[in-house]
């Protein structure tokens, strides 16, 4: 089967770094340009770009856009530069490891190439972003056929969050198993959590499920518990931003919940990701760095309105982790992960996953 991406959420054009602002989705499709690595910087803190996919092709592309804006003519610049741009890049979200995953990449090749001229760096920087590009959709093509396996004619799935084309490079990791069931000409329906407090769920899975043609339900996040009791939900499939070694993972605020409420209700919970996700230094998920954002995104309606009284107390945790024995599988480009995960996941990714 030919699969296709349907949208192009990063790009790098004319030496700027192009993106498609998601915090104005889905009222208008807006391009972007970020011209320093500042921009970019703010771009993925204010969650113009998002998603730990896409979050990775940004910061290297910011990597890209700052090592060619710099002054830097000798091995030790060259160095000193890759070391900055690193750090200054990991810094803005630390949740998704895919972020410093992608860092470390383009330092890498920094570190390779030092002795070589600028030139010939930032020619290898731009192939390895490329590179992660294209691994990136053959990855959400890969992990779309396994997990469609799981997913019968008239089924009803549920989402949390977006793990969308919009959170990748164009095709996605849960949404892509939805767009691949589809595909295969399987009718399903599903539904969508709207994701508080920043409504990724209502903004953009809605609205790029309703894109591509996909039946899409859109639900508030309290009520997907009696969905459940109904019998309305065959599966759950949500994506991740961090999975630890014994299969524990990150995801968005609220995506525990719905795994305990799946495990309550007998539904099967699927986690799907990438290895770029992986991060096998990590024993448990207990060890997993998790972002508190903003307290006004909790207390305003998407920043416009006030919803809270004034100088209330807030916490604002942007994921949640979902303890491993409550997943029924992991779902990569290599096959499905089944319990038990440490050995399961050891076994597929081999003792270093050292990326490739
Ligand atoms: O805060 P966000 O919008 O970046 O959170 C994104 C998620 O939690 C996604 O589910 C996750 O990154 C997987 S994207 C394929």
């Amino acid at each position: 089967m030919r699969q296709k991406t349907f949208i192009n959420p990063i790009a790098w054009k004319g030496g700027k770094i192009r993106i498609i602002d998601q915090t104005r989705l889905p009222i208008e499709l807006k391009y972007e340009d970020c011209a320093t690595v500042s921009a970019v910087w703010q771009a993925i803190k204010k969650l113009k770009v998002r998603g730990a996919p896409l979050i990775g092709i940004a910061g290297a592309l910011g990597f890209l856009l700052g090592f060619q804006q710099s002054k830097a003519r000798t091995e030790a610049q060259f160095l000193r530069v890759a070391k900055k741009l690193r750090y200054r890049l990991v810094s803005c979200r630390p949740t998704a490891v895919n972020l410093s995953w992608a860092l470390s990449l383009m330092h890498g090749i920094v570190e390779t190439n030092r002795r070589r001229p600028k030139s010939a760096i930032l020619a290898a920087l731009k192939k390895e972003v490329d590179r992660i590009i294209h691994e990136d959709i053959q990855m959400c093509f890969q992990m779309s056929a396994h997990g469609s396996k799981l997913i019968k004619s008239k089924d009803s799935l549920l989402t949390v969050c977006n793990a969308g084309g919009l959170a990748t490079s164009g095709y996605g990791t849960a949404l892509g198993v939805f767009y691949r069931a589809k595909e295969e000409g399987k009718k399903i329906k599903v539904f969508a959590c709207e994701t508080r407090p920043l409504l990724q769920g209502a903004r953009l899975t809605a609205w790029e499920l309703k894109y591509n043609g996909v039946a899409v339900t859109l639900i508030c996040d309290n009520m997907a518990a009696d969905l459940m009791r109904r019998g309305e939900i065959d599966a759950v499939f949500v994506g991740a931003d961090r999975i630890a070694a014994n299969g524990d993972f990150a995801n968005k605020i609220g995506t525990y919940s719905l795994a305990v409420l799946a495990r309550y209700h007998r539904i099967p919970f699927y986690c799907v990701a990438p290895f770029s996700t992986f991060d096998l230094k990590l024993a448990s998920g207990l060890c997993i760095p998790i972002e508190e954002r903003d307290k006004k995104e909790v207390t305003t309606l998407y920043f416009k309105k006030p919803i809270a009284p004034e100088g209330v107390d807030v916490f604002n945790p942007a994921f949640d982790v979902t303890p491993a024995k409550l997943v029924t599988g992991i779902i990569t480009e290599k096959g499905i992960i089944r319990p038990p995960f440490k050995k399961n996941i050891g076994a597929l990714y081999g003792p270093s996953i050292k990326r490739r």
